[in-house]
């Protein structure tokens, strides 16, 4: 099967049925992103190729996750590269709706999750997870994935999502994959290609800090002292979570300690 972009709900609830009928043993492995695809991301869709009959891309900068009107406008795009990378994964369909279409409500249905969702990067971005939930559940519905594959990056979003599946009954597996790091230790990520080169040379000391101080609190103080403006270092059942923002660009990482 060639990659096929598929734009409507209507049209991927359609084409899914139709491979339903013809063959209702098959696995769909879904990957949802927000596109600017890296190799992060490659690694999300590789798994998913692999393990799965029918592999399942969607791009879609979901507005409702975004609290700040500035990070949704300059978000990063790059959709040519992004089906060529979907196609040389081999990956099915991709999947790139409107808003519009993905919120014919508005957004006036929402899905809350009260209380991991208001800690840590929920505490700076208020409403930031509901946005993801939201969208999620909306995904998982028109897809009906067997498998779903998000990564350790995001890993207070991966256990929500998690959450969301235990608490709904929901018919999904989730699969963790690890973060993808460039050899400087720094965590990919598509707001990456926003610092420029000296904040790329200052930014794997995130991920170096996490590491090696003995507590939060120490590497807050060197990652403040090394010219990150600190949002939290927290420390939660054995993993170290932090974000910090470096000129208007705002890294999270997260490391097992
Ligand atoms: P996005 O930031 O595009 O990320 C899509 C998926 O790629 C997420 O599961 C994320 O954790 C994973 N990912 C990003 N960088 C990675 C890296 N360096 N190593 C491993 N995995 C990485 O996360 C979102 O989009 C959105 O919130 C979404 C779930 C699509 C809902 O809108």
């Amino acid at each position: 099967m060639s990659l096929k972009i598929i734009r409507s709900p209507e049209e991927l609830k359609t084409t899914l049925r139709q491979l339903k009928r013809l063959s209702p043993e098959k696995t769909i492995g879904f990957v949802p992103t927000m596109g600017a695809l890296h190799e992060g991301h490659k690694t999300l869709l590789e798994s998913a190729r692999a393990e799965n009959d029918i592999c399942i891309l969607s791009i879609f900068v979901n507005p409702t996750q975004f609290n700040d009107k500035e990070d949704l406008k300059k978000y990063p795009k790059t959709w040519d590269a992004d089906l060529a990378l979907a196609d040389h994964v081999g990956v099915d369909i991709a999947f790139a709706p409107e808003y519009s279409e993905m919120y014919p409500d508005n957004y006036r249905y929402q899905l809350n999750e009260k209380e991991f969702s208001q800690q840590l990067c929920g505490k700076d971005r208020p409403g930031h997870f509901d946005g993801v939930l939201s969208v999620v559940m909306k995904l998982f519905n028109l897809i009906q994935p067997t498998k779903a594959y998000f990564g350790e990056k995001d890993f207070q979003q991966l256990c929500l999502i998690e959450g969301m599946i235990q608490a709904f009954f929901m018919d999904v597996q989730i699969v963790r994959v690890p973060t993808l790091r460039e050899s400087s230790g720094l965590a990919m990520s598509s707001r990456n290609v926003r610092l420029t080169p000296e904040e790329k040379t200052l930014a794997p000391q995130l991920h170096k800090s996490m590491l090696l101080a003995k507590s939060s609190e120490e590497a807050q103080k060197q990652l403040q002292q090394l010219g990150f403006h600190v949002d939290y270092v927290v420390d939660i059942e054995g993993r170290r979570y932090a974000a910090a923002k470096l000129g208007n660009v705002r890294l999270i990482d997260n490391v097992k300690i």
